[in-house]
């Protein structure tokens, strides 16, 4: 079936106000209270992680910027013509812009993301920048096989079609290790025969650095976390007062990650979608993960999944990475 992806036809998963429900419920009832970080991304949580991306604390982002903007050329040698791109989860699309730019005669670029309003703005902005491209956002949440548009599926159906699925911004990081893997595993579906991936992956780093950039002076990150309580409030008729609440994120060495919860600052009862849940004092709800990965690390969870290793760009420090898988 030429609409879509893998073998199988897969309805496209749209993540509507029924998952954000059942998810955040079914997150204040669990022990550790805890919300999945993909719901971070409303209009509201999109623009703040984009100005958390502009705080001089929070290297990641310039980093694999200058990453990109320095090898950009050896990437899109390695890539080849007629790439048809696939970026799920597309942010601002600075990063994009730069790929694009260096590619030749990329035949599509399809931005996926949860965010239906901010995708459309993103695919525009990409249409000014590449007037004669091809651009076709789906508002899906990548984690599951969604519908490839249906012209472009008969694009991609053409044999000089080659898939690279695009993944930077070390979004990796949100998944724990299985999970990871089972994400590798579904855009090693999603990208066929022959298909590429460029992924974009944080590396494990002194631990003052990890954390500062989680909790920058400006207080951005703070804002972007409890944006969270806003949107429960706004799109559940949740009854959260941010201001009972107070922002943490620190480095576990032991499971290589950072951590970010929201701190109960008193004892209260907080009722979400007609149903109410009790924090203690100091009892936090778990917001998110971002696990550190090494090179090793990467290499191995990826060819698990599928991938072999192309090519590996990094910083002088080697604080960030991107790496070029093949489709075994
Ligand atoms: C978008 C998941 C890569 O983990 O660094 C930034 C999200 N959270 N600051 C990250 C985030 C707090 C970001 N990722």
């Amino acid at each position: 079936m030429s609409g879509s992806f893998g073998d199988s036809a897969v309805p496209a998963v749209a993540t509507g106000l029924d998952a954000f429900r059942s998810d955040v419920l079914a997150g204040l009832a669990a022990p550790q209270k805890t919300v999945p970080p993909k719901y971070f991304y409303d209009a509201r949580g999109s623009e703040l992680f984009d100005r958390i991306c502009e705080q001089p604390e929070y290297y990641p982002t310039r980093t694999e910027r200058a990453i990109l903007d320095r090898f950009a050329g050896d990437m899109a040698r390695h890539i080849g013509r007629d790439a048809l791109v696939i970026e799920p989860g597309a942010g601002s699309g600075e990063k994009t812009r730069v790929l694009l730019g260096a590619l030749q005669a990329p035949r599509a670029y399809i931005p996926v993301d949860i965010s239906g309003e901010y995708l459309l703005g993103s695919a525009a902005t990409m249409r000014e920048h590449f007037p004669g491209l091809d651009v076709q956002p789906v508002a899906a949440d990548f984690t599951a096989p969604f519908a490839l548009p249906q012209s472009v599926g008969g694009l991609a159906a053409e044999r000089a079609t080659r898939r690279l699925m695009f993944f930077p911004g070390s979004t990796l990081g949100n998944f724990e290790p299985d999970a990871a893997r089972r994400l590798l595993q579904t855009f090693r579906g999603m990208a066929g025969r022959e298909g590429l991936l460029l992924l974009g992956v944080d590396l494990q780093k002194d631990v003052g650095v990890l954390e500062r950039a989680y909790n920058d002076a400006a207080g951005m990150t703070a804002a972007f976390n409890l944006n969270l309580l806003q949107r429960i409030n706004r799109e559940l008729g949740g009854g959260f007062d941010p201001a009972r609440f107070r922002h943490r994120a620190h480095y576990s060495v032991e499971q290589q990650r950072i951590e970010m919860h929201l701190i109960s600052r008193c004892e209260q009862t907080v009722a979400v979608a007609g149903r109410s849940f009790r924090f203690a004092e100091g009892e936090t709800l778990h917001t998110e993960n971002s696990y550190k990965h090494t090179p090793d690390s990467v290499a191995r969870l990826a060819e698990q999944a599928g991938w072999s290793l192309c090519a590996r760009w990094s910083d002088p420090r080697d604080w960030f990475a991107l790496f070029l898988f093949e489709a075994v």
